[in-house]
């Protein structure tokens, strides 16, 4: 008996379902492990951090270390980038989206950290902005960025004092951090078009520190001043949006 056309598609349908099933039976088993493995030493190295058993430098470093040896295939996949990529990116600054670790293995239900994907079309920009009592790290997921980052010095009513200390280009793959103690201010402008920044960031890191502040705003385009600094003029969300968005 000849297999009509509807036997045909019904077959290719079952082919399809099958083969998908069978990757994700793939990345359940090879995959997923290792990026629950990642995860489980972000929430450790996370609770070390506010446990103070790592100053926030040491953080930092180890933070950076960790990111630089990140599978980042199946982190995206993990994370669920391709559905972020169909949503509309803004025309003025940054989308933020938040997803769903799951049952990451080892990760307890609050894993001590915030998290969220960045996204910019090209040429605009998550805007300048410092933070106080904050750790954060970049994962470049996709596309290629220019990044800066400023230590925040001193600050003032009206302005703060900032050091200019990187500004390079960023592709895939390439990571930068923050603390309160170290490249406090950062700005990352999308030089591609759909460009993507992975972000975990650790609030109120340190009682000592005082009450976090969510982001602060400025114009790090200020005035050159003594030893190489530059003063940086506060600034609303709205206006560094108009400025730099
Ligand atoms: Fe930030």
């Amino acid at each position: 008996m000849t297999p009509t056309r509807r036997d045909l598609l019904g077959a290719l349908v079952a082919y399809g379902l099958i083969e998908t099933c069978w990757r994700r039976d793939l990345f359940a088993q090879e995959v997923r492990p290792t990026v629950d493995a990642w995860f489980k030493e972000l929430g450790e190295m996370s609770a070390d951090l506010r446990g103070r058993k790592l100053t926030d430098l040491q953080f930092q470093e180890r933070m950076e270390a960790l990111y630089r040896r990140v599978d980042l295939p199946a982190l995206c996949r993990l994370i669920r980038l391709d559905e972020v990529e169909r949503r509309k990116l803004p025309d003025n600054g940054a989308l933020s989206a938040g997803f769903d670790l799951g049952s990451t293995g080892g990760l307890p239900a609050a894993p001590g950290f915030g998290k969220q994907i960045f996204g910019c079309g090209r040429g605009r920009s998550i805007v300048p902005h410092g933070h106080a009592n904050m750790c954060t790290g970049f994962i470049v997921l996709k596309g290629r960025w220019v990044g800066k980052h400023y230590d925040r010095v001193e600050t003032a009513a009206d302005h703060y004092l900032i050091r200019p200390t990187i500004d390079k280009e960023f592709g895939p793959g390439e990571v930068s951090t923050i603390s309160d103690h170290k490249d406090n201010i950062h700005w990352f402008r999308a030089a591609t078009d759909g460009a993507y920044i992975f972000n975990v960031h650790l609030d109120g890191y340190d009682p000592r520190l005082g009450a976090g502040s969510g982001r602060l705003y400025l114009d790090p385009a200020g005035e050159r001043v003594a030893g190489g600094l530059v003063k940086a003029v506060k600034m609303s969300s709205a206006d560094c949006h108009r400025k730099y968005g």
